[in-house]
């Protein structure tokens, strides 16, 4: 299939702007690689209740669902591969064409296909933190702990999954990190998040009011639509195929 005028236009201003391109992404840039969204028609706040899987209370209460819910979403992930937008990304910023990524996802699948630069605003699944001294261990990626509240090797006490949870705050570190990217960026390229989730959703939305040029890849209308010079209305896969081979036919 021929990309669409939206691709084309897309294409160009990448080509443009070359080195001062950051991607931010969410769920839907790892859609099609077989992970769930949150929101939407088979979206897993659709099918779960965050209030009893994804708060600081629903772990002090029940640790052991919590856990086994992140376990079974850690097998998930854990099969699935990069997509051709997280390839993509990666082959960008090896190129110089992208600085880096602001990304929602705590998949790790943007690090798996070999991007450097990833700034994960909702933590890692492949991360574990003590809730008592505060230590953190790296999993690595596709490791399950075993048993069924992983336990600290330090001191003993329970480990949750490092991930943000509603009524928790962003780790300011990452967030300023984000923040820093986007200033010195020109293009923003967002990708598959329905925009609505804050402090997160701020980084666009201001970066359109600084002018900044957003170009959205998104097969749905989002909150940040109406902020975007580009919308390309595909999924983040087909999209990227197309934007890849326009922007590579011209720089070789
Ligand atoms: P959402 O589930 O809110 O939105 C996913 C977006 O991806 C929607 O706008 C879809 O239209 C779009 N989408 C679906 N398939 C796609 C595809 N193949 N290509 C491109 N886009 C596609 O996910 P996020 O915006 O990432 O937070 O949600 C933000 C945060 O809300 C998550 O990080 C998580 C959640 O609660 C925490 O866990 C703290």
């Amino acid at each position: 299939m021929k990309p669409s005028r939206e691709c084309k236009e897309a294409a160009s201003l990448i080509k443009e702007y070359r080195g001062s391109i950051v991607a931010f992404t969410g769920a839907g840039a790892s859609a099609e690689a077989g992970i769930p969204t949150f929101r939407g028609k088979d979206g897993l706040w659709n099918r779960y209740r965050p209030e009893e899987l994804a708060t600081p209370y629903a772990f002090a209460t029940n640790p052991r669902r919590v856990w086994e819910w992140y376990k079974w979403r850690m097998s998930i992930i854990a099969k699935a591969q990069p997509t051709m937008a997280h390839k993509v990304l990666a082959n960008w910023e090896r190129d110089g064409i992208l600085m880096g990524v602001v990304t929602q996802n705590v998949d790790g699948l943007h690090q798996r296909a070999g991007s450097f630069k990833v700034i994960e605003l909702h933590g890692s699944i492949w991360r574990v933190r003590c809730t008592s001294c505060g230590i953190r261990r790296d999993l690595g990626f596709g490791n399950i702990p075993k048993e069924d509240i992983p336990r600290c090797d330090e001191c003993g006490n329970i480990l949750r999954p490092d991930v943000v949870w509603f009524q928790e705050p962003v780790p300011l570190d990452q967030f300023q990190r984000a923040e820093e990217l986007f200033s010195e960026a020109k293009v923003i390229l967002v990708i598959g998040t329905s925009g609505v989730v804050m402090p997160a959703a701020l980084l666009p939305i201001n970066a359109a009011r600084e002018g900044k040029i957003l170009i959205e890849v998104n097969p749905e209308e989002t909150n940040l639509s109406n902020l975007a010079r580009v919308r390309i209305r595909e999924p983040a896969g087909k999209a990227f195929e197309h934007l890849a081979r326009l922007v590579e036919e011209d720089l070789t």
